[in-house]
């Protein structure tokens, strides 16, 4: 056991109290000098970096809020839809919590999507922070699956519907599929069986897991140290008597108080929006669930809320037609791997042979199943980044300027496609999802290639920084 301290004489309660609890707490203590006070944060940080304190604070405004809605919500499918009426007319201040809950679900979204772009631009993901990554996808992932399951509790026709649909995709899935479905449903259709696992999934199961995630997210971060604007590792300069970096500033006060501006910023936006904008048009609450879910009458327009569109439109975009393009791009690939490659006899044969089988599949399978494929794998190719990424230098500011343009085009790319998830299908509409879903694979897929090409820029020792 650590030795005891002494309050010094004459020293205030607040002292007192706090030698009295380090006295029996020391790990607490040694927490915020790792996490927090001598945490060397680059002095370098820009306005990206608030995305990730503001991904913390929303997810706490979801527990919070989360905790009170389940005071009055009632997991049935008799009673949801008016216990969430109940909610947003009789409890006092429930239309708050409600609108904070279902705005702090967008608010979740935009805020990881600006995180998860801030990544990219600096190359975040790279050596040595692949687990940081890593971690941070499987907390989309997380995420994904708390929004989906948290759509069906209010009960609306879009909720209903929505989860219908959905479900129906992994009915899709060769052999086990009607099986899984049935799993997933607990019933032969969406239904209370259904409701009240989604339930039991949003408030605990899933919140538990995020919650370890984010926690191994930070550990991992913060035992590696954190990256910047300019992709310097600033532990490679220390200060020789102190071992602190010399391009490092204690998190604790520097970056609590910078980030305050961030959320300064942020609450603005969210308070506005929840005062005076809560359905924003459609996007944040959809019109068709202020309807109670009708398992009789399907809605004519069918769609999910806006952050999942991208890929739901990957998902329409696969086509019986797209299937034969990925059969001809696999071909195309495999020749150019053969004269391209270098590979010795064997390696070529096993090229050869993966070729044929992945054509096979694609053309034994239905499209409806390779479209799951596709939407699946466009959130599973970002668990890759860090091992695509060649480029001898990680951030932007340093690569080709060509490398800002790929990047544009497929932000570009990304938002088009998650307008086009949310339209009607029409025939321009799929045909632009299916080239905006050639690029988004072909980024990727082909960026061990296209990253290490053009002409680097010099990356300093030290981080840029201009005092303001
Ligand atoms: C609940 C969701 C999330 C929370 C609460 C969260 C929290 C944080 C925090 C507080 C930081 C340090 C501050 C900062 O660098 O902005 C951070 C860094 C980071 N996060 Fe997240 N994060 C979340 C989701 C994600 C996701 C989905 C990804 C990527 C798929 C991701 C990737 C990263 C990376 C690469 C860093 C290091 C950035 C750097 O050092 O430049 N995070 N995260």
């Amino acid at each position: 056991m650590a030795e005891f301290k002494e309050a010094p004489a004459g020293a205030s309660l607040a002292v007192k109290l706090t030698t009295w609890t380090e006295n029996r707490f020391p790990t607490a203590f040694d927490a915020y000098k790792v996490h927090m006070s001598e945490y060397y944060a680059p002095k370098n940080f820009n306005a990206w970096y608030f995305f990730g304190s503001l991904a913390l604070m929303v997810l706490v405004i979801q527990i919070v809020t989360g905790i009170f809605l389940v005071m009055h919500y009632k997991p049935d499918a008799a009673l949801a839809f008016a216990s969430v009426e109940y909610i947003m007319r009789d409890v006092p201040w429930g239309w708050l919590v409600r609108y904070m809950h279902s705005t702090g679900a967008s608010a979740f979204f935009v805020v990881v999507y600006l995180h998860m772009f801030r990544g990219l631009l600096y190359g975040s993901y790279r050596k040595p922070r692949e687990l940081v990554w890593i971690f941070g996808c499987a907390i989309f992932l997380c995420l994904m699956g708390e929004a989906f399951f948290g759509y069906l509790l209010p009960w609306g026709q879009m909720s209903y519907w929505g989860a219908q649909v959905i479900v129906n995709l992994f009915a899709a899935v060769p052999f086990v599929g009607d099986d899984l479905a049935l799993l997933i449903r607990g019933d032969y259709v969406v239904s209370d069986a259904t409701l009240n696992r989604f339930f039991s999934f949003h408030v605990i199961a899933i919140p538990l897991v995020l919650l370890g995630l984010v926690v191994a997210h930070l550990l991992a971060l913060h035992d590696v140290g954190s990256n910047n604007p300019d992709g310097v590792e600033i532990k490679a300069k220390k200060d020789p008597r102190t071992g602190i970096p010399l391009d490092g500033i204690p998190f604790h006060p520097y970056y609590t108080v910078h980030d305050m501006i961030g959320v300064g910023v942020f609450l603005m936006i969210f308070t506005a929006i929840i005062f005076f904008a809560p359905e924003l048009g459609g996007y944040f609450l959809e019109y068709n669930n202020f309807i109670p879910a009708n398992p009789l009458q399907t809605p004519a327009h069918i769609a999910p809320v806006w952050y999942f569109t991208p890929y739901y439109s990957m998902l329409r975009a696969t086509t019986d037609p797209m299937v034969n393009v990925f059969v001809g791009l696999t071909a195309l690939g495999t020749l150019v791997a053969l004269l391209k490659g270098g590979f010795s006899g064997m390696v070529k044969g096993a090229i050869v042979v993966a070729g044929l089988v992945i054509i096979l599949l694609l053309k034994t399978f239905d499209a409806k199943f390779w479209g799951v494929v596709v939407m699946g794998g466009a959130v599973v190719i970002l668990f890759a980044l860090p091992w695509l990424d060649r480029s001898p230098v990680k951030s932007i500011r340093y690569r080709p300027g060509w490398h800002k343009i790929m990047l544009g085009i497929f932000v570009i790319f990304f938002v088009v496609l998650g307008y086009l998830g949310i339209q009607p299908v029409s025939d321009i509409g799929t045909l632009l999802a299916q080239i905006g879903t050639i690029f988004y694979f072909g980024f990727f897929v082909l960026m061990p290639w296209w990253s290490q090409i053009g002409e680097f820029k010099a990356v300093p020792d030290r981080v840029t920084f201009h005092p303001h």
